[in-house]
């Protein structure tokens, strides 16, 4: 690791901060954080516009000063604004980045993303680009830390939901399904669904079948519940729901679009035909990703993004701010990017055992 010691007024640097894939609440509270500690140590401070797209195009490059904070803290999106980093890695490849971000000048880029930008992340660094990675995703699926941004805002719109949904299948004695985001990973689903007292939760770790859920929608009709809510991942398998002679659709930079396959109102129909019981679907999308941050993840995120700003002061690049144990950490980029975070079964299991 290069050690600049960035010491108060001493030596100015530019630090160029970019958020990069799916959008989530509390960006702006750790954009700010980094940039403000940054800005009142005398440092120059950019917000690269659209992910890394930035810095490939003339003016992307936004100095960023105090009053462009005013309500960050508490705002939803990004207000850098994001593009997928696969996508361009594709079109333009990494080392345009490279590039990019020398031609730029910058001293310090703070990635803010998940494990696509945290990946290209570590290229870069490998290359021996100054970068510092802060965890941003909904799915929660980076490794090593405890806390991603966005994640804690999005579970407690899952659960809202969740309980506006228990009133209206309650009233309809009907199976209501509910699906929601989380790509290879049932965080989102296991996490509401525990949170949010539903009464089955499906994810990728555990492939089910139609017959399965059957059994189980069964036993609870036996027990006398007439209605049912049921949270299913995006990203699930469930033998004989989806029609395998159906084309999974691509996004440009090659990921299957899960929310295509429309799992939930597939799995709803499944039920109806199967059971005769009226089901109904909702698939929460860009709901539970969009909108104001809670507390959790104001703080968290704020925490994260002073942690970077640390991180460059110290020297300490080719790393990735985390939380562990309670605290906010640094970790070598590459140990973070090494693994996917997947939900341990013991967490699935506790569900079922008090549903
Ligand atoms: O940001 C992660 C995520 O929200 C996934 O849960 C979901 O599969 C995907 O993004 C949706 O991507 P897009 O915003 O490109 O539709």
């Amino acid at each position: 690791l290069t050690t600049i010691e960035l010491r108060r007024g001493e030596q100015a640097v530019r630090i160029g901060i970019l958020t990069a894939g799916g959008d989530a609440a509390g960006c702006n509270a750790a954009i700010r954080a980094t940039a403000l500690m940054a800005l009142q140590d005398g440092h120059e401070v950019l917000g690269v516009l659209d992910g890394f797209s930035g810095l490939l195009e003339e003016g992307a490059l936004r100095p960023l000063a105090p009053p462009d904070f005013e309500g960050a803290l508490k705002s939803g999106g990004t207000m850098l604004g994001s593009v997928r980093t696969s996508e361009l890695a594709q079109d333009h490849g990494i080392e345009h980045f490279a590039e990019g971000i020398t031609a730029n000048r910058l001293d310090a880029l703070v990635t803010i993303g998940g494990n696509g930008t945290l990946h290209v992340a570590d290229v870069l660094s490998a290359m021996g680009l100054p970068i510092v990675g802060i965890p941003k995703t909904v799915d929660f699926d980076v490794a090593v830390t405890d806390y991603c941004i966005g994640f804690d805002t999005a579970v407690s719109v899952i659960v809202d939901s969740l309980e506006r949904m228990e009133t209206t299948a309650a009233s309809h004695h009907r199976v209501l399904v509910c699906e929601v985001m989380g790509r290879d990973t049932g965080w989102l689903a296991v996490m509401g669904g525990l949170a949010g007292d539903a009464d089955m939760v499906l994810i990728p770790e555990s492939p089910t079948s139609l017959e399965a859920i059957m059994a189980r929608l069964e036993a609870r009709l036996a027990r006398g519940a007439r209605s049912s809510v049921v949270v299913v991942a995006e990203g699930v398998t469930v033998d004989g729901v989806l029609d395998p002679s159906v084309p999974d659709a691509y996004d440009r930079s090659g990921h299957v679009e899960l929310s295509r396959r429309e799992i939930g109102e597939h799995l709803a129909d499944a039920i109806a035909q199967a059971s005769g019981l009226e089901t109904r679907s909702t698939a929460l999308g860009y709901i539970q990703r969009g909108g104001r941050p809670i507390a959790s993840d104001r703080l968290w995120a704020t925490r994260l993004g002073a942690a970077a700003y640390r991180a460059i002061s110290q020297g300490r690049f080719a790393s990735c701010t985390a939380v562990i144990d309670g605290a906010v950490e640094l970790i070598a980029m590459h140990e973070v990017v090494a693994t996917t975070r997947s939900v341990p079964l013991e967490l699935l299991e506790l569900f079922d055992a008090l549903s």
